[in-house]
Formats: structure tokens, C-alpha cells, sequence
């Protein structure tokens, strides 16, 4: 039986956290038009570096990655040395910082991608909805190009250069994003993957673009340093797997040799799934546990060792100094949905600390 609090340090794969708290991963769309963060990213994180773990917005490992409008990506000179500026303000503060490598697979808009870019999927099927440009607001999401057994290898291999100009940026690890119905998702689930060959069809066969991604990613620097996201039951963007509990069984027992830094899971829609107890079960590292929680209900989940950390998104959205308002039992400032993801500093770099 654990007892640990928020506040208490740990390790995960190779890295020493001094503290029980993560920042989820949130994009905030402030990039400029060729993905480079803006130099206001750097206050952003810092500000928040007193997080155990920092995990950065969804950043693009490549032109055909990119999908929403602003978002960064590390696959440019450019790129990596503007995350440079940004791992070096958290390590001064004595954070830790992993990049999320997002690649959105058919959830895209040519618009917010350069002009010679693809827009691939395990299945030709489009997403039915709609995608913001900032050039034409709201625009249909179109029909996604069904990658080839060679195309897959190239992505594959792009999440391995990705990991690698992770690293030239100084980041102390990478999150492999297959949640939220990007990419990685789409080949898991079996309403967005009707493919016949080995990357589709049965369970087996869906789990291995993520399994062969993580082990590319794992090949640079070691698993100690790369981490999973899953978000088993999620809907959003047009996901439906007819079975989500066997999907991530599979895909838990597959990568639990691998030896990760940790999963990061959030919990499901559907409440007959219950994620955390699926990845206690199936995965013997470190789990990371997200989805609504506040201080109370995070101490209750480590208490019990249902979870090894906490990540909070809208709460360190809201509040740089979030940990010194759970000490304090301080009140919390309201997330503005309306500041989300427009430019600027409102609603990014402006939220009031404690003290002010
Ligand atoms: C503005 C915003 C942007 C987000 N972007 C990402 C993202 O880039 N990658 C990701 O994995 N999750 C993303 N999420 C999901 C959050 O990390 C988190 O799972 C969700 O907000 C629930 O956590 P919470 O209840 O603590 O807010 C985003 C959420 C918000 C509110």
C-alpha cells in the first residue's frame, strides 16, 4: 500500500521528478504559421516549471503531421532551436520537460499545412466535421490518402528523427501521442482502420503502428526516456472501437516489456471502462492518470496507488503556480475557453499568481 502525496518526488524510467505533478499536454495554437513556438512560449512553460513533469502542447513531426492552424512542430532548424530556448528556461528553474510528438494524421486541413504536404491515414476515410483555417474559418476536413505499406515506414521513421531533434532541443523525454483520435488512434481503432495487411484487421495487427513507433522512438536514447498517452473509449474526432477494453489490453501487455518511463491514460467517456485500473492490470511502469481532477481527488488516487502521478491540464492552464495553491489550499483561477487558442498573450502568459 503506497502513501504518497502530490509533493512527494519520484522517478520515472531514468528521470528524477521532485514532484507528483504533471502538466497534460495542451495545445495552445500560439506558433507562428511555419510551427516555430513564439518566444511568449518560453514564459508560458517557464511559469509553469515547478510542475514535476512539464509534457508540451502536441508538436508535429513533420509537414504531413500538421494539421491545426499554429501548431508547433520539431522537424525544422528553426523549430528545435526555439524549443531550445524553451527546455533551457524549465531546467533553469530546475523543471523537467517532455515534448509530445503529435502527428494528426486525417484530422487536418491543407490549409494549416505547407503547400507539398500530404494528409494520411490507415484508411482513406474522412472525419466528418470541420477544421479551423485561418485563412477561410471553418472548412470540411478532406478525404485523408490511405498510406502504403513503405509510407508507413517513412512516418514511422519520421517519429524516430522527431525524437531525435528532441533531444538536439534538450528535452529529458518524449510522449508518443495516441489519444485524442490522431494518428497513432486512428490505426488503433477499428471504425477508422479497414486496411488487410499487417497494419490492420485484428487487434494484433492495429496495435503495430503504435508498437513500431514506440520501439523507433525507443532506438535513440532509450525507453527510459519515452512515454505513452492513451485514451481508451475516447469518440472525439470521429473514433469508434468496437472493443477498447481488448484494443488496450493488448497494446498494454505488448509495450509492458518495453520498459517505459510511464503511460499517460485519461479517463474514458464510457463509464463501464475504468482506464486506470486497465493499465494497473496490464502495464507494470509508471502510470500517469489525467481527466478532472483536483487536489482532493489526486491525493485520493495515489493514496490508494490506483496511479503514480497526477496530470492536471485546464488547472495549469489557469494557474502558473499551481502547486503553491494546493499547499496553501488556495482558490483557483477560472480557465477562459474563449483565450484557448487565439494569439497572444491573453489568456496565456497572464494569468495572476497568488501573490498578485
Ligand atoms: C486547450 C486544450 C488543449 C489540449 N491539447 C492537447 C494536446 O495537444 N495533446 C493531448 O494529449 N491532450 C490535449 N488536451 C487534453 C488535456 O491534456 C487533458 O487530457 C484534458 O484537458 C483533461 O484534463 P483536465 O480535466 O485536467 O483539464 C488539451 C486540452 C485542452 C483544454
Amino acid at each position: 500500500m503506497s502513501l504518497h502525496s502530490l509533493f512527494d518526488p519520484v522517478t520515472i524510467g531514468s528521470i528524477a521528478l521532485r514532484n507528483r505533478m504533471v502538466m497534460s499536454p495542451m495545445t495552445r495554437s500560439r506558433a507562428s504559421k511555419n510551427g516555430v513556438p513564439s518566444p511568449l512560449a518560453i514564459d508560458y512553460y517557464r511559469q509553469r516549471s515547478h510542475a514535476g513533469l512539464i509534457i508540451t502542447e502536441g508538436t508535429s513531426p513533420s509537414p504531413d503531421g500538421d494539421g491545426y492552424p499554429r501548431v508547433p512542430g520539431i522537424y525544422t532548424q528553426e523549430q528545435i532551436k526555439a524549443w531550445q530556448k524553451i527546455t533551457a528556461a524549465v531546467h533553469e528553474n530546475g523543471g523537467k520537460i517532455f515534448l509530445q510528438i503529435m502527428h494528426v494524421g486525417r484530422v487536418a486541413h491543407p490549409l494549416n499545412k505547407s503547400a507539398n504536404a500530404q494528409t494520411v491515414a490507415p484508411s482513406a476515410i474522412k472525419v466528418e466535421g470541420e477544421m479551423y483555417t485561418d485563412e477561410n474559418g471553418l472548412q470540411p476536413m478532406p478525404t485523408p490518402d490511405a498510406l502504403t505499406a513503405n509510407e508507413i515506414l517513412k512516418v514511422i521513421e519520421e517519429y524516430k528523427q522527431a525524437t531525435i531533434n528532441a533531444f538536439v532541443a534538450e528535452f529529458d523525454g518524449v510522449e508518443f501521442h495516441a489519444a485524442s483520435g490522431y494518428l497513432p488512434m486512428q490505426f488503433l481503432s477499428s471504425n477508422s482502420n479497414l486496411r488487410t495487411d499487417n497494419y490492420g484487421g485484428s487487434v494484433t495487427n492495429r496495435i503495430r503502428f503504435a508498437v513500431e513507433a514506440l520501439e523507433a522512438m525507443i532506438s535513440v536514447k532509450g525507453s527510459g526516456v519515452v512515454g505513452l498517452r492513451i485514451w481508451p473509449g475516447l469518440t472525439f474526432n470521429d473514433m469508434f472501437d468496437a472493443n477498447p477494453v481488448e484494443t488496450y489490453t493488448e497494446l498494454l501487455k505488448a509495450i509492458d516489456p518495453m520498459k517505459l518511463a510511464y503511460v499517460h491514460s485519461s479517463r474514458s467517456p464510457d463509464p463501464s471502462i475504468n482506464v486506470f485500473k486497465l493499465v494497473r492490470e496490464n502495464f507494470q511502469g509508471i502510470s500517469i492518470v489525467n481527466g478532472g481532477f483536483n487536489f482532493q481527488t489526486a491525493q485520493e488516487i495515489l493514496r490508494s496507488n490506483q496511479a503514480d502521478l497526477v496530470a492536471f491540464a485546464t488547472s495549469y492552464l489557469a494557474n502558473p503556480d499551481l502547486i503553491e495553491r494546493f499547499k496553501r489550499n488556495a482558490p483557483l483561477n477560472e480557465p477562459d475557453k474563449n483565450t484557448f487558442y487565439t494569439p497572444g498573450e491573453k489568456g496565456y502568459t497572464d494569468y495572476p499568481l497568488l501573490r498578485e
